[in-house]
């Protein structure tokens, strides 16, 4: 074989079994200079499991893997590294009490006559800040930086060490749209430059904006691989689940009953002297839009009591409640499926059978024991409606994929049958299927007379979903849209604070 047709990177047969789970069975994978490689795939599916096999977090059960024709072992994150693979993790790896100089050249610092030489530090990330296009004083603290800006600090940091393969898992699920826009533009200098990126998306969206070839993984297995000009929505889709799904979810209204909340003159704490009034209705869904730090997270985290209001009236079912802890706005009705569901939503120690009984346990207080039987059926229920993907209910949550740790987390509190269901950002990193089976559940919840207030950052959701829509803005709810004055061009008007176009 020519050597110039030999693919930087290639996989073959690759093979990894975890306790009771074929995480990875018989999977190819190829990858040329200066290509963007998308890989797509349900929930589960096994690509988090593959990226980590090459960037040496996980040892493969079998199977080879040959960087520019030769056959490499890759048995430690320092043998990827010397191979020139990175990868950038979901949940960044940065120390946030140091400054971007340092977290670029934690472990690999240069010395001088055994010092190290913090000039040298200053002025090397100062360069490889650039290629990133931040340009940020290298001594800015990490903790200081937007998850966008920190994340283009993790590619500097891969740069630093030469890497010629960047991992990128799930890049996008918490930055903004600025900030997405400016990786995509990071993305493609960085393809220009020579180096391969593979990139893991649930948004089909950009990867069809960003892709040269797109791999899809079902199930553990290779499911289909499709060329630039044959990536599409549907394509992907179709690879991805086996069958046609429709585009977008359309929501059945039902007629809304009594109002079951009402907030007016509402003030968080975030923003003390704004004053918020809403109401939603019984079997309502009602969509918050905005973009990130509109304030929304806020607002929820006020209902739910984490962080009581500072002011206003907020009525329950014509009562006036004020819930200064979230167990007692549980009592109230109330529960929240929060948007940081690793650190607020889950305990990644136990199992998916305790997770499920959680919120009813705490609410449940005179229960002096535990009911394994009742626990046991509520879990085994979550399990088949959110289609978790797990070997069993005593699997510990933390060895799911990162879809399906969410659907737990959705799934607990889904199964409460609470009067008023916060969501924040229900959908995040879930794969389309899943998707719409969260919206029928939502629906489903309606139809049965729950009041749904959701947070969205993604469009369709918004539009697909919402019976009636508040748009936030620095704090504001700069307006709201009933069901036929929906449209993206209205949330975006109010979303970027213009009333008067709306
Ligand atoms: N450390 C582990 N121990 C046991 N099982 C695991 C472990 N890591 C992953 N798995 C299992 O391997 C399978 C593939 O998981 P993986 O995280 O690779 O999926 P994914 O495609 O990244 O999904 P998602 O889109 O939800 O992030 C899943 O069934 C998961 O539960
Ligand atoms: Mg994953």
């Amino acid at each position: 074989m020519e050597v110039a047709q030999t693919p930087l990177l290639d996989v073959t047969a690759l093979e990894k079994q975890f306790p009771g789970v074929r995480a990875l069975h018989n999977v190819d994978l190829t990858l040329n200079r200066g290509e963007v490689l998308a890989v797509v795939g349900e929930n589960g599916a096994g690509k988090s499991t593959l990226m980590k096999i090459l960037a040496g977090v996980h040892t493969p059960n079998a199977g080879t893997i040959r960087i520019e024709g030769r056959e490499v072992r890759i048995q430690s994150v320092r043998d990827a590294q010397a191979h020139g693979i990175a990868l950038i993790h979901q949940e960044l790896n940065l120390a946030g009490n140091l400054d971007i100089a340092a977290n670029i050249f934690l472990g690999i610092e240069p010395h001088t006559a055994g010092f190290i030489d913090s000039g040298q530090i200053h002025a090397k990330a100062a360069g490889h800040l650039k290629r990133v296009g931040l340009d940020f004083p290298t001594d800015t603290l990490v903790a200081d930086l937007t998850i966008g800006h920190q994340q283009l600090v993790e590619i500097a940091k891969a740069l630093s060490v030469d890497a010629r393969i960047i991992i990128m898992d799930e890049p996008t699920s918490s930055l903004s749209q600025t900030e997405s826009e400016t990786l995509f533009k990071v993305v493609h200098d960085l393809r220009s430059q020579g180096i391969s990126i593979i990139y893991i998306s649930h948004r089909l969206g950009e990867v069809m904006v960003l892709a040269d070839r797109v791999v899809v993984l079902r199930d553990g297995e290779n499911a289909g691989e499709l060329a630039r000009e044959q990536i599409s929505h549907n394509a992907m889709v179709k690879l991805m689940v086996g069958r046609d799904l429709s585009q977008f979810y359309q929501r059945n209204t039902t007629e809304p009953g009594s109002v079951v909340i009402e907030a007016e003159n509402l003030r968080t704490p975030a923003h003390p002297r704004i004053g918020l009034s809403f109401s939603v209705r019984e079997g309502e869904i009602v969509g918050i839009a905005g973009l990130v730090g509109a304030g929304r997270t806020e607002l929820l985290e006020t209902l739910f009591g984490v962080t009581p209001a500072v002011g206003g009236t907020l009525k329950i079912a014509g009562k006036v409640v004020h819930p200064k802890t979230p167990l007692e706005a549980i009592q109230f009705g109330i529960v929240l499926a929060p948007e940081d569901r690793k650190q607020h939503g889950l305990i990644l120690e136990m199992s998916v059978r305790e997770n499920a009984s959680l919120p009813r346990l705490r609410m449940d207080q005179k229960a002096g024991a535990i009911d394994f039987g009742a626990e046991i059926e509520v879990a085994t229920e979550m399990v088949k409606k959110m289609d978790i993907k797990t070997p069993g209910l005593e699997q510990v949550v933390q060895y799911l994929s990162g879809g399906n740790q969410q659907k737990v987390v959705l799934g607990k509190w889904l199964a409460m049958k609470p009067r008023l269901l916060l969501l924040d950002e229900p959908t995040r990193g879930i794969d389309v299927g899943s998707k719409q089976e969260i919206y029928r559940l939502m629906e489903e919840l309606a139809a049965g007379g729950v009041a749904i207030l959701f947070v969205s950052s993604e469009m369709e959701e918004v539009l697909g979903m919402a019976d009636r829509a508040l748009v936030m803005h620095e704090g504001v709810i700069t307006g709201e849209l009933a069901r036929d004055q929906l449209s993206e061009e209205a949330v975006m008007q109010l979303a970027t604070g213009n009333k008067a176009a709306a």
